[in-house]
């Protein structure tokens, strides 16, 4: 289950219920998927030939296509990173800069675990919420945000858009550093 750390007071949010009302309250879409359901070779793979990425899509088929239906999206995929991915540190270090996009970012972690280090409102400024397997995070279109990985540096997360070319990043510039 995710985890919500408030970078202001540092106060921490865990327990479904409380992190789903705490990200309700700030827009953001915070869902499960069972993932137990995912074959258990699958579950702490992070080099996916496309057979184990359909493997996984054909898994959470019924999830994937609950969720398009709701929110419109038309495509999906599957995202995989670790040390074995080149150039890893240069990509977190593009990954790890403010931005937004338009339209919003949906993520469904399958394995590992990633963070995202979100604004929220006025009061309560950027948090981070720490995802991993079975989480499902969606970051309002136009909401300054970025992402980075946990300790462990691998994930393996279903994407899906609305049009691919609402995923690229536009730079958000904040009054003060945001960093990792
Ligand atoms: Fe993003």
């Amino acid at each position: 289950m995710a985890v919500i750390k408030i970078r202001n007071t540092n106060e921490l949010i865990e327990g479904h219920e409380n992190v789903f009302k705490f990200l309700e309250k700030q827009g953001v879409l915070y869902e499960h998927w069972d993932i137990l359901k995912l074959d258990e070779s699958l579950r702490e793979k992070f080099i996916l030939n496309d057979e184990e990425k359909g493997q996984i899509l054909s898994t959470f088929k019924d999830e994937i296509e609950d969720l398009a239906a709701r929110r419109g999206y038309k495509t999906w995929d599957i995202v995989a990173l670790s040390d074995a991915t080149p150039n890893l540190d240069e990509l977190l270090k593009k990954f790890e800069q403010v931005h937004i996009h338009t339209e919003d970012e949906v993520r469904a972690i399958t394995a590992g675990h990633g963070i995202f280090i979100i604004k929220g409102d006025e009061q309560t400024g950027y948090f981070d919420v720490e995802l991993e397997a079975g989480d499902v995070i969606s970051v309002p279109e136009g909401n300054p945000h970025f992402f980075t990985l946990m300790d462990d540096r691998q994930v393996v997360a279903v994407r899906l858009f609305i049009e691919t070319e609402g995923w690229v990043a536009h730079p958000y510039q904040e009054t003060e550093e945001v960093t990792k």
